[in-house]
């Protein structure tokens, strides 16, 4: 990444100096994933004497995370991590915190802007990868049977970073295989009702689909829900494969409803905490900080569910 980041040195601040003002604009809170993001941040920053925090939620508009974050700048915090709600859109308000000399920190969702040195690093999953692993384990899966596999896909918020990139990866590895087929891909929002409604209206239209590929945990649950409804079985009738990896996928995925839930951790407080203290030591940060993830199935969840945090 080039260009010139802002930077926090010759500030009197962290070690020795006043407390660090960390500005963070989150998504909102449209699902279970999101809170447990939401309260990681949360939970870091309360361990940290270093840092202030000033939290806000932009409730799901991208209007209101831009105001938000303009009011950080007035603010004068000294670093801002967000989420962005869309990859697009941001050039002139991150141009807005680069000329007041502000660091930007992405955290979990990334941006597409004409200059890459509007924003300094970004923390979170390999979405892509994500939807890799899904589509590989419904090939694997369904390999034996040699019949075709038809399957839909549930979308996330249009134009987010997980929606776009989920999608991309899941698609790029079923088209190597001739019996994948997707049938409908139609788009949500990442929430419960969302998953419920669209798979409602699949049904309805008569397709009877062999796989659901929801892009995250609570449009799959959504989906169980509509799939039970029209008196078909989740996870044997249909097979439901999701991201995220929740608690609550463990335990559906124990009932037997969920077959596979690809992991995505929310926990990212403890990252960004770290990559702001070093950002006020004068340290250099990478331009990607990306978590290692996992996939679990209904074989692997009982040995998880215990542990699992989130
Ligand atoms: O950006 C991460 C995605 O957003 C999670 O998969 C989803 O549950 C959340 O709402």
């Amino acid at each position: 990444q080039e260009g010139n980041m802002p930077s926090l040195a010759g500030r009197q601040i962290g070690d020795g100096g006043r407390k660090i003002r960390l500005g963070v604009a989150v998504v909102g809170s449209e699902s279970s994933w999101r809170n447990a993001n939401t309260e990681s941040i949360k939970q870091a920053v309360e361990q940290e004497k270093q840092i202030e925090l000033f939290m806000r939620n932009a409730e799901g508009s991208q209007q209101k995370q831009i105001e938000i974050i303009r009011g950080f700048i007035a603010q004068q915090v000294d670093v801002i991590t967000f989420t962005p709600i869309v990859e697009t859109g941001w050039d002139e308000v991150l141009q807005e915190a680069k000329q007041a000399g502000i660091p930007v920190l992405l955290s979990d969702r990334k941006v597409k802007v004409e200059d890459d040195s509007l924003w300094t690093t970004f923390i979170g999953s390999d979405f892509i990868e994500e939807g890799r692993r899904a589509a590989r384990w419904l090939v694997e899966d369904t390999k034996a049977s040699g019949k075709p596999v038809r399957i839909v896909e549930l979308q996330g918020t249009p134009g987010s970073a997980p929606a776009i990139e989920r999608k991309q990866g899941f698609e790029e590895v079923i088209a190597e295989h001739q019996a994948m087929l997707l049938v409908d891909s139609k788009i949500g929002d990442f929430t419960y009702d969302s998953g419920q409604g669209l798979m409602e209206s699949i049904l309805r239209q008569g397709i009877r689909p062999d796989a659901v590929f929801a892009h995250n945990d609570d449009m799959a649950f959504g989906a169980i829900k509509a799939i039970e409804a029209a008196g078909l079985r989740p996870g044997k009738d249909i097979r439901v494969i999701s991201v995220d990896a929740t608690k609550l996928a463990f335990q559906a995925m124990m009932a037997g409803k969920l077959n596979v839930s690809v992991e995505c951790n929310p926990l990212l407080g403890p990252q960004i905490t770290k990559a702001v203290k070093d950002l006020a030591s004068g340290k250099e940060l990478p331009v990607h900080i990306i978590t290692e993830e996992g996939i679990f199935t209904q074989e692997t969840a009982h040995r998880e569910l215990t542990t699992r945090r989130y």
